[in-house]
């Protein structure tokens, strides 16, 4: 049995309401999951034989956890100039084109992962192309660094550019294929993946449907609600149903295993079905800024929802959920609400955890967990170490890592406890 220890502050979430916050603290990791942890004194003593890593003054937290974000994007972020639908059309869809080669698949999930790791996200559900081929080349390279990851191949056969689309039952036996060869491999877990209900034909929806039969301990990602034209060509594609959210209803995709990325323009009627059926909401705060889709209401809760935080990287700016916390915090300023820091904290570790259903294997350090951790240094560049060095409480240093912090506040970034991100001996890659 290898023991490692770190020392340094420790902060994590037992609960929406409870951390645990241990400012000279130890972790105790043995053979990649958390034993303990506690004060660093004692468990010194307790476990003479460990290897210790001292990270000073710095913060060690659970690793952030996104829950919506699309590889394939990373060449379209910084996109001019539209909204929603023509941002597909004139960037999106012809940048995943070249996914049908895998080794473009290869390059770029490799480059993705690293990000991620730099960023401090050691676990995201993702969304691969069209192209089988890309969600393999995601899960070789995921499984390469063994990094807890959900990912599923796009399913779209229609309103898409014809190099783009599969067909109903083309995609229904590529996703069963892909789940066959990948979900519970290690680490890696399936998600079935209809892009939206615009590119899917009636037919590819129920295939959907089924595979979420065939297969119940799968995932579904789709998008939902963003933005008001993409609503109203909804409407006119499933004249017979009574929101776009019942689209997806009368196809049987809704529950716990499914998350809704966006869902900005829902009313409070849907948002009640989201409840009654446990369905999972992404909140996408940069993309829903950057394409100008609206202000999500992370507040409103007109009956108890399940909302994550997501990056939606490439409609989203940034990989950092640390900045993803920034621009989820001003939606919540217009909307007259505040997101404090340890709701946001909570949220992108523990809280997308319980969201995607993962809170029994990551999210905390309570013992059993797999070691998924990062350190965070609130002194990342000379100004964010002249703000935080005015921080007289947990609350304040914590507010100022989500407003100014970035990857350069990320030093470290383990994984089932061996480190893939050292920010001090950085010569580019993840080793
Ligand atoms: N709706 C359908 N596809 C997409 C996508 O790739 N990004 C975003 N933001 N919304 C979508
Ligand atoms: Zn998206």
């Amino acid at each position: 049995m290898t023991l490692q220890i770190h020392t340094g502050q420790i902060l994590h979430f037992l609960s929406a309401q409870t951390h645990e916050y241990i400012p000279s603290g130890a972790l105790v990791i043995s053979d990649g999951k958390v034993l303990t942890c506690g004060d660093k004194t004692t468990l010194l003593q307790q476990y003479p034989e460990a290897d210790i890593t001292d990270h000073g003054e710095r913060l060690i937290m659970p690793g952030m956890i996104d829950t919506h974000v699309h590889y394939p994007q990373l060449d379209v972020i910084a996109s001019y100039g539209e909204q929603l639908l023509d941002w597909l059309n004139n960037y999106t869809f012809p940048a995943e084109d070249a996914f049908k080669d895998p080794e473009v698949g290869r390059t770029t999930a490799q480059f993705f992962l690293n990000e991620l790791l730099k960023n401090g996200t050691t676990t995201a559900m993702v969304y691969g192309t069209v192209h089988p081929q890309s969600v393999d080349a995601f899960f070789e390279q995921s499984s390469a660094l063994n990094t807890r990851m959900l990912c599923g191949k796009v399913m779209m056969d229609r309103n898409a550019p014809e190099y783009l689309c599969d067909t109903a039952e083309s995609s229904q036996t590529d996703s069963q294929a892909l789940i066959d060869r990948w979900h519970k491999k290690g680490r890696q877990l399936y998600v079935v993946t209809p892009r939206f209900a615009i590119t899917s034909t009636p037919e590819q929806l129920t295939a959907a449907g089924q595979l979420l039969k065939d297969n119940p301990d799968v995932y579904l990602q789709t998008h939902l609600a963003e933005n008001k034209a993409e609503i109203a060509f909804v409407e006119e594609l499933y004249p017979d149903r009574d929101s776009y959210l019942d689209v997806y209803a009368h196809y049987g995709l809704l529950g716990p295993r499914s998350t809704f990325g966006h869902c900005v323009h829902l009313d409070d009627q849907d948002l009640k079905i989201m409840s009654d059926t446990g369905s999972r909401i992404a909140f996408c705060p940069t993309s829903n800024l950057f394409l100008g889709s609206g202000l999500f209401r992370l507040h409103h809760q007109p009956a108890p929802l399940n909302v994550s935080i997501a990056s939606d990287v490439g409609g989203g700016t940034s990989l950092s959920m640390l900045q993803t916390l920034n621009e989820a915090y001003k939606i919540c300023q217009l909307n007259g609400t505040s997101l404090s820091p340890l709701e946001a904290f909570y949220r992108v570790t523990l809280g997308n955890a319980e969201s995607l259903l993962l809170d029994d294997r990551i999210g905390n350090f309570t013992p059993g967990k797999e070691a998924d951790f990062i350190v965070l240094n609130p002194a990342g560049t000379p100004l964010m170490e002249r703000r935080s060095g005015k921080c007289t409480s947990l609350e304040e240093l914590l507010f100022c890592l989500m407003i100014m912090g970035d990857d350069r506040a990320v030093a470290a970034t383990y994984v089932m406890g061996n480190c893939l991100w050292n920010a001090d001996k950085a010569s580019g890659d993840v080793h």
